[in-house]
């Protein structure tokens, strides 16, 4: 995005001094707070970082939300993904422009968008739903953020344990309460090579994930969990908060391999874990 300045009809993150922050849209109206009222007609025209004054003397910021912002902002009708476990997604599934990703289910459709980020408009993510009301509501959220419904993007709504899909994979994702269901079935779509990449809260669901994973062929099981921990900086602190959310869910992420009858699959080692002496 070269030109920062606002359009009627986008979506602006009203922030305040002290950090409160209001999704709304360029062009819409008048909105008011506890800090008293804007036109958001004002917004039309501005540049990312400048403010407008309520009739109540207070300064609210305008930006462009981030996904982070964005995903905070959804009505959440289910639990999901963090931007720190997005991250890991992207980054330990090594999803990359172009790449065809799979992914089951969509919920809220957070995951998504980092997906559909992560792609590019040359890749494509197939997302697998079984609950129509679900898939619906993700849609709603991917078109507004993103201001149009993605060219890249296909919804299926099914259930990733039978839906009949054609099409070949380089990533598969999961987020599926029972994922170890679905490891079987939906890595016919993954093509050798390919890494799966699944998310459990609970490591009951991890150990069966890894299990079924080695059952159909798959090798350099990995499973780790992210811990994000903000800190207090300013000229009398510098130290960890107090409240942080100490847990979100396990990644597990493996890659499939071709399978000979007898083989052992090849050990490989976490190229970030400290080498033993
Ligand atoms: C936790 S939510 C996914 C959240 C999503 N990753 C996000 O970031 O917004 C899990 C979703 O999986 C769907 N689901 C559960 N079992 C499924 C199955 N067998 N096939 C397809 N979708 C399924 C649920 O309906 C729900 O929408």
């Amino acid at each position: 995005m070269t030109d920062s300045r606002f359009e009627a009809g986008e979506l602006v993150l009203l922030t305040s001094q002290k950090g409160k922050t209001w999704l709304v849209r360029a062009g819409e109206g008048p909105f008011s707070s506890h800090l008293g009222n804007v036109d958001l007609n004002d917004v039309v025209g501005r540049q990312e970082g400048e403010c407008l004054e309520t009739n109540q003397g207070a300064k609210v910021f305008l930006f462009r939300p981030s996904l982070t912002d964005y995903v905070f902002k959804l009505k959440r009708k289910t639990q999901i993904i963090y931007p720190k476990d997005m991250g890991a997604f992207v980054v330990y599934g090594d999803i990359r422009p172009g790449d065809r990703v799979l992914e089951s289910g969509i919920g809220s459709g957070a995951l998504t968008l980092a997906l559909l980020r992560a792609v590019g408009p040359t890749g494509t993510v197939v997302s697998v739903e079984k609950r129509p009301e679900f898939a619906q509501l993700a849609r709603r959220h991917i078109e507004r953020f993103l201001g149009r419904p993605p060219k890249n993007h296909r919804l299926v709504v099914g259930d990733i344990e039978s839906v009949p899909l054609r099409c070949t994979v380089d990533r598969l994702v999961l987020d599926v309460p029972e994922p170890w269901h679905a490891v079987g079935p939906a890595s016919r779509q993954l093509r050798t090579g390919g890494l799966l990449i699944s998310w459990s809260p609970n490591v009951g669901q991890v150990q069966l994930v890894c299990r079924e994973l080695k059952a159909h062929g798959f090798a350099n099981v990995t499973t780790f969990e992210l811990l994000k921990r903000n800190w207090k900086i300013d000229e009398r602190r510098a130290r960890p908060e107090d409240r942080m959310v100490a847990h979100t869910g396990f990644i597990t992420v493996a890659k499939k391999i071709v399978r000979t009858v007898g083989e052992t699959p090849p050990a490989i080692r976490d190229p970030e874990a400290p080498v033993p002496r």
